[in-house]
């Protein structure tokens, strides 16, 4: 990994994201030797520490299992803490001052980790900026943020704007950790290394792509958070807009960060604004389980938030002329899943009594899994050409690697310790996946349309399986 000292400094180490996801993926990095062996890590925030023993040890709960024993104290031993606000300069230059000594003034990297509620982004990103980098030929500064990044186009704009005149574009690390998941990255690797799948991809003989994000759980805790954003711009207009943009995107020139987000950006500027039509809101009410949504005390009275979302995007170029792609979303769902669905049109002339279609799956979750829906014939003494059943060419993880797959938090940080931008989010991106959705979201902030109610623990509202079964109906047949 390189001799230089890193610095990597985690702002708001006493809050929940920290403990739960940024110091276990530091553990994990640094118990694999992906980290530089002087590193050095900083926990910020504004509380007072007086015993630094106690705020490490915190950690250990969190920490991935192997490995844990031999390296746990070697680990913590290299955490320090420094108090401070997010909107003084004067904490900063002390941070600068803390960190400079630890890096004993020679040439050092850092990594600044905001695991900061949005409102401080740009206090922190300032301070930074005015007080904390490091001169560029001495070694490089990079800032990891985490969303929320604005809550329409021009908000999210306005925070681009903001960041823009602190850092450069490159120092700039948005992370939204879908793109850390393995079944995720995949998804490049899986389209154009293979000719079958490239050959393939194009509304020739695609006839849908369904792209599916499903909770068991409901906001329990987080209604007071979650109330403010809502399940479109929770997980749809980041998560399952950077899923959409990887399976549509064309073929990138290169596999520099740089070309793969060219092209991301290129397709996401042809995905039409979603209009209310297309889009069914839903909100979950209790079962016997579980309290609705309006149930949870830190919810506003009569919210109208969207729990549940299905929409069908159109994607105005070629290759996706006519193809929809549905995206659906929802909480307190009768199970967990983060599924791609790639189907494939009906022949024709269907061969033999063949009448399903050839389906690709890309499971990201529970299960990392990829599977083809193909029909063969049934095998076996007596049985004929006609004798055919559906089944799958199964490629199941677990099943076929023996290599634990990483935490998208770890890969992330990884990469970014090591420059690598292809997997965060780059701000032209960022601004094309919110048009996509802002008009829609602007519609049911203001109540022109009102969420359906489901039963927690069920499909979703009835009417969502309704729009999806008329659709296929609708597009059956050759286009
Ligand atoms: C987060 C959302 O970004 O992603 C949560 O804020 C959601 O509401 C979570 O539960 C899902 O992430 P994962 O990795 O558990 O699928």
């Amino acid at each position: 990994v390189g001799e230089r000292p890193l610095s990597i400094v985690v702002f708001g180490a006493t809050g929940d994201l920290a403990k739960k996801k940024t110091f276990p993926a530091l553990f994990k990095l640094y118990t694999e030797g992906l980290l530089p062996a002087n590193v050095n890590i900083i926990g910020y925030a504004r509380s007072e520490v007086t015993d630094i023993l106690a705020f490490r040890k915190k950690f250990i709960a969190y920490f991935p299992g192997k490995g844990k024993e031999c390296h746990v104290d070697h680990f913590l031993a290299r955490i320090a803490y420094v108090q401070g606000s997010y909107d003084d300069p004067a904490d900063f230059a002390k941070l600068d001052a803390f960190l400079r000594n630890l890096e004993e003034n020679t040439k050092g990297n850092r990594l600044y980790y905001l695991a900061l509620p949005p409102t401080a982004f740009v206090g922190a990103c300032t301070g930074i900026s005015k007080a904390a980098m490091i001169p560029e030929e001495y070694g490089w500064v990079r800032v990891i943020v985490e969303k929320p990044f604005g809550r329409d186009l021009a908000t999210s704009n306005e925070l681009s704007h903001q960041l823009s005149q602190l850092l450069k574009e490159k120092q700039i690390f948005r992370i939204d950790h879908y793109l850390g998941k393995e079944m995720v990255q995949n998804i490049v690797t899986l389209r154009f290394a293979n000719r079958a799948f490239a050959a393939l991809w194009n509304a020739n003989n695609i006839a849908n792509v369904q792209i599916t994000f499903k909770e068991k759980i409901g906001t329990e805790g987080r209604g007071g958070y979650f109330d403010n954003f809502g399940i479109i711009r929770d997980v749809i207009q980041n998560h399952l807009t950077q899923i959409l943009a990887l399976v549509a995107m064309e073929k990138p020139r290169s596999l520099s960060a740089e070309d793969i987000r060219d092209e991301k950006v290129e397709v996401l500027r042809c995905v039409e604004p979603v209009s209310l039509e297309n889009c069914i809101i839903g909100q979950y009410t209790a079962n016997e389980a579980m309290p609705g949504y309006l149930e949870d005390p830190t919810v506003p009275k009569g919210s109208n938030c969207p729990t549940f979302a299905l929409m069908k995007l159109k994607i105005n170029n070629d290759r996706w002329r006519n193809v929809p792609f549905y995206i659906k979303a929802g909480k307190a769902l009768e199970s967990k899943a983060v599924r791609i669905r790639i189907q494939f049109h009906e022949e024709v002339r269907p061969f033999l009594n063949r009448t399903q279609r050839n389906e690709l799956v890309i499971c990201a979750q529970p299960t990392e899994a990829m599977y083809m829906k193909i029909t063969t014939k049934t095998p076996g003494l007596g049985k004929e050409l006609i004798d055919t059943h559906q089944t799958e060419l199964d490629l199941t993880y677990h099943n076929r690697y023996a290599v634990s797959l990483p935490d998208a938090y770890e890969s992330l940080i990884s990469e970014a310790v090591g420059g690598n931008s292809t997997n965060f989010v780059r701000s032209d991106e960022l601004e094309a996946a919110w048009a996509i959705f802002t008009p829609l979201l602007h519609s049911i902030d203001k109540g022109e349309v009102k969420p359906l109610p489901y039963q927690a623990g069920s499909r979703g509202p009835a009417e969502a399986d309704a729009m999806l079964a008329a659709e296929y109906r609708r597009n059956e047949g050759y286009q």
